[in-house]
């Protein structure tokens, strides 16, 4: 997966700006707030910067991957307008507009003024007039969350950031403002796997219709199994980032939770396969969530057309044979 180019460019240039010293140890400061769970807390332009170029790529790719799951599962969707809660940058934005380019309208609603004001700067350079145009609102979100109904309403690794007390508020005005769907991606971590997995808990109690990746509305299996659900997108490594993060390869894997809830129901596959598939002489094991648990399914290449469909499967991709 890759950052689309002018957005690409447009990170270079924010992080141009920024005395190149103080980026190794912001970017080392900022993955250690990641890896402890706690908020990115962007308290200089070096952090800014260090987030534009090392967060930002993972977290687009991980949108981009749950947007193009939700356009395979309702091919007839065409968002018109978009609501990202806790925008940051304006990441959602960004992946959304590369998968609904008939986005009109995007309202993003983030805290902090710098994150609004390079969010802004970086969004000026979009081809997408939808991105350009778009109306960013300084301000919080547990505020401002009601309010006029969007087609998407997004909520992009910022659960971990509200409260617990205030969470359920929170997430209640999100659902109501969504018109057709609520995306929820979290860090693909047993916390992050929690957070989604009570949304999914509260917006079944409201009525919310399952599209991803559940393939059924049942009690969670990875939940009874003490187990978290999650998946993983590969995303290019610019040589800058590579740099930043003094990692030799040329690529990173991110890891993350998800859901994605209507208001209609859609035809879900009969499983999702949660693991790497393993590819192994004659056969491959797939590990599968299915309506009532999860399940180890050995696809022999005596039956063609599903060992064929085994071959191709992806961790994360839907699965009915
Ligand atoms: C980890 S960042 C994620 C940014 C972006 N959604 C993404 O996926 O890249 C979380 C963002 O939520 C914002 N945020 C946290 N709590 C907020 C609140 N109560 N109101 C508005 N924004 C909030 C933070 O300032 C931060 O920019």
């Amino acid at each position: 997966m890759r950052l689309p180019e002018e957005l690409r460019r447009a990170i270079e240039r924010e992080v141009a700006a920024v005395d190149a010293r103080l980026l190794p140890r912001a970017a080392r400061e900022l993955s250690q707030r990641y890896q402890e769970g706690e908020p990115s807390a962007l308290r200089s332009p070096a952090h800014l910067a260090a987030y534009l170029q090392t967060r930002l790529p993972a977290t687009f790719a991980a949108n981009r991957r749950v947007f193009e799951e939700v356009a395979a599962r309702m091919p007839g969707l065409a968002p018109r307008s978009l609501l990202d809660l806790g925008a940051g940058p304006g990441t959602s934005m960004w992946a959304a507009a590369e998968t609904f380019p008939g986005l009109e309208k995007i309202t993003l609603v983030e805290r902090e003024a710098p994150l609004v004001v390079a969010g802004r700067r970086v969004a000026a350079q979009s081809r997408h007039p939808a991105v350009v145009g778009a109306q960013w609102l300084q301000q919080d979100v547990l505020a401002k969350a009601a309010g006029e109904p969007h087609d998407l309403v997004v909520i992009s690794y910022a659960l971990a950031e509200i409260s617990e007390k205030a969470t359920a508020q929170f997430l209640r005005a999100a659902w109501d403002a969504a018109a057709t769907l609520l995306v929820i991606l979290e860090p693909g971590t047993p916390a992050g796997f929690a957070r989604v997995l009570a949304a999914r808990t509260a917006l079944l109690d409201w009525g919310a219709h399952l599209v991803a990746p559940c393939p059924h509305a049942e009690a969670c299996p990875m939940a009874e199994a003490s187990d978290w659900c999650h998946f993983a997108v590969r995303l290019e490594r610019s040589a800058a980032h590579r740099r930043l993060k003094q990692g030799a390869l040329g690529y990173e894997d991110e890891k993350f939770s998800y859901l994605v809830a209507g208001r209609a129901p859609v035809e879900l596959p009969a499983a999702r396969v949660i693991r790497h598939p393993l590819i192994r002489p004659g056969h491959i094991q797939l590990t599968l969530c299915t309506a009532s648990r999860l399940e180890q399914r050995t696809v022999t290449k005596s039956r063609k057309d599903v060992y064929r469909q085994a071959r191709q499967a992806e961790w994360g991709a839907p699965w009915s044979d």
